[in-house]
């Protein structure tokens, strides 16, 4: 078992398990942004439709949903505890933690601000789950609804607030700019470089970066404006 212990507290461990985490989030994203994406079909009970049949397809899957929920919540968690201490180790190596942070060396922004695009994701994480995952019950006496109330209904009555949309498009940049470097440093750091396939690689992770950022942020610009315009 020692040797779990050392690996877990070891650099390249933490650096490994976000890694792979990380990895498996991005399956996740890819996921829920095809399910989010029958907010943008045109047609308003069309879109309800679509939209509470994929939140209905999940629900049905009952005992394997809480299993994804479990391991959802395990996968955001290891991430997001050695992005922690990862982040705390290298400030400590610097032995700098007191003097001006300056960007160094060859880190583009994205990958200098990791942490700090991070820590907004998290915060906006809670808000997300609060709203949305258990909104229906929370804020139902706020929610027009008629009858009862549907996913749909929930999702649509906080895009139509201008703060709650602007958190939304705020966290969507922060999410590109954070897999435009995250999507690349899980293959770095498992080790998969090759010259003929990295810069490809790299190439499809900011594409990815750009369709799931920019992508959910249209979704909530779209759904804001639909809104707004009525
Ligand atoms: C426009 C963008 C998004 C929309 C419209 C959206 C919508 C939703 C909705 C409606 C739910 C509740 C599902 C249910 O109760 O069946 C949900 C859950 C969730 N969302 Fe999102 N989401 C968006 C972006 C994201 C992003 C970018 C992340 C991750 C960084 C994320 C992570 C989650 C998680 C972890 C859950 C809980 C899943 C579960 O427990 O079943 N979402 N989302």
């Amino acid at each position: 078992m020692s040797w779990i212990f050392k690996y877990v507290n070891s650099s390249i461990g933490k650096k490994q398990l976000m890694a792979v985490t990380g990895g498996c989030l991005l399956g996740f994203l890819l996921v829920h942004f095809v399910g989010n994406c029958t907010l943008l079909i045109p047609d308003e009970a069309a879109r309800a439709e679509a939209f509470n049949k994929v939140a209905d397809t999940y629900a049905s899957l009952k005992f394997l949903l809480y299993v994804a929920e479990a391991g959802l919540v395990v996968l955001f968690g290891v991430h997001i505890v050695n992005a922690l201490r990862t982040w705390r180790e290298n400030r400590a190596a610097r032995a700098a933690g007191y003097e001006v942070q300056t960007r160094v060396g060859d880190k583009s922004l994205p990958s200098f601000v990791m942490i700090y695009t991070g820590t907004f994701l998290l915060a906006w994480l809670v808000l997300h789950i609060l709203t949305f995952k258990f909104g229906k019950g929370v804020f139902a006496d706020i929610i027009p609804h008629d009858g009862q109330i549907t996913l749909y209904d929930v999702v649509s009555f906080w895009f139509s607030q201008s703060w709650y949309a602007a958190i939304y498009v705020i966290a969507m940049l922060c999410l590109g700019f954070h897999l435009w470097h995250g999507v690349g440093s899980v293959f770095q750091t498992l080790g998969l470089r090759h010259p003929k396939y990295t810069p490809i690689i790299e190439f499809c992770g900011k594409c990815y970066a750009a369709l799931i950022g920019g992508g959910n942020a249209i979704i909530v610009i779209t759904c804001f404006l639909r809104e707004a315009c009525k």
